[in-house]
């Protein structure tokens, strides 16, 4: 269990994390979501107390503080964004030299560079790693101590998508172990499948904190998708009785502002044939947009000019 109170960081003038508190539960992934600078990285820094300067807040993990626990890296696993391995030693050094320190098994080394498939390449530099072999690398440490917490600032970076894959049952696995999972990442779709529960932020500030298919009821409408032989009389029905609709692809009719049972309801009295019936849920993404569009902070233009374009004099647009 993560427990944490009142994180607040300012770089200056730029309130990175604004009074953030909340809790992470072990057995189940909790996903750390949030537009790029919107504080993600800053927090869990902060959880660890790495942060030094006017930092403020306090995080508990399973009641203790990450600086004052005896031997972290076997308590609570972590992969930051920042990478500070030696490039001239080789994966297994750096993990031996880490496990050495902290009184864990030799065998233990191996062990978890196979976890991460890192086996093969266990006695390269990691100067000669691929940015998805340094995040292996970076999970195997994570993994090392056996810890009942890990804290991952987006681990699928660079991974390929066997890897991304290969990372969610990981999580996911862990999770069902009853560990605490925390993990950061902006691949929506993978949350989406991997994540329980949920923190969203949006510049430094708590969107959102709680179960994921809440946030996507919170912040999306669900539509009914219907199909009929007999669609125009159906819209006439449907919208009679207050249902907005749009046509879809294939004849397809997109209800809303109307429940499914509600909708095979008047099918049902008005003697309509339905070849479809289904409900639609909105994807995590659309849930993201729609909650955290306002608290985006780096926009980019729409559409992105060439260079072309950008060197066409004006006058000869139309030659
Ligand atoms: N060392 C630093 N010095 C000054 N400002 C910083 C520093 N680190 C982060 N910031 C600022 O704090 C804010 C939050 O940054 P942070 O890296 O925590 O965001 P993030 O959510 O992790 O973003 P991303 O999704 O791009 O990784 C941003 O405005 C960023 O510019
Ligand atoms: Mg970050």
């Amino acid at each position: 269990m993560i427990a944490a109170k009142g994180l607040h960081k300012r770089y200056g003038k730029t309130v990175a994390v604004d009074d953030l508190s909340f809790e992470v539960r072990p057995g189940v992934v909790t996903g750390f979501l949030g537009p790029n600078g919107s504080g993600k990285s800053t927090t869990m820094r902060l959880m660890l107390g790495l942060d030094h300067g006017e930092g403020e807040g306090e995080t508990l993990f399973n009641g203790e503080r990450f600086t004052s626990i005896r031997r972290p890296m076997n308590q609570v696993g972590t992969l930051l964004e920042a990478k500070s391995l030696h490039p001239t030693r080789s994966a297994r050094n750096h993990l031996a030299m880490l496990a050495s320190a902290n009184g864990i098994a030799d065998a233990r080394i191996d062990r978890v560079l196979d976890m991460v498939g890192l086996g093969p390449a266990k006695r390269k530099m990691p100067k000669g790693y691929s940015l998805g072999m340094s995040q292996r690398l970076g999970l195997a440490q994570a993994l090392l101590g056996d810890p009942h917490t890990l804290m991952l600032d987006e681990p699928t970076n660079g991974l390929d998508p066997h890897g991304i894959h290969w990372m969610r049952d990981l999580l996911k696995s862990l999770a069902a172990e009853g560990r605490t999972i925390f993990v950061s990442s902006h691949l929506l779709s993978e949350m989406q499948l991997m994540a329980d529960e949920l923190v969203v932020v949006g510049r430094g500030h708590m969107i959102f904190n709680g179960d994921v298919d809440q946030f996507v009821r919170e912040f999306t409408t669900s539509t009914v998708v219907v199909r009929s032989p007999f669609a125009d009389a159906f819209v006439s029905v449907l919208e009679a009785k207050g249902a907005s609709i749009t046509e879809g692809d294939d004849g397809e009719l997109v209800v809303s502002d109307m429940e499914i049972d509600h909708v095979g309801h008047l099918a049902f009295t008005e003697g309509i044939e339905l070849a479809e019936l289904s409900r639609r849920s909105a994807s995590l993404e659309e849930a993201f947009m729609s909650a955290t569009g306002a608290a985006e902070q780096f926009v980019a233009e729409m559409p992105i000019q060439t260079a072309q374009t950008a060197q066409t004099p004006e006058g000869a647009q139309h030659a």
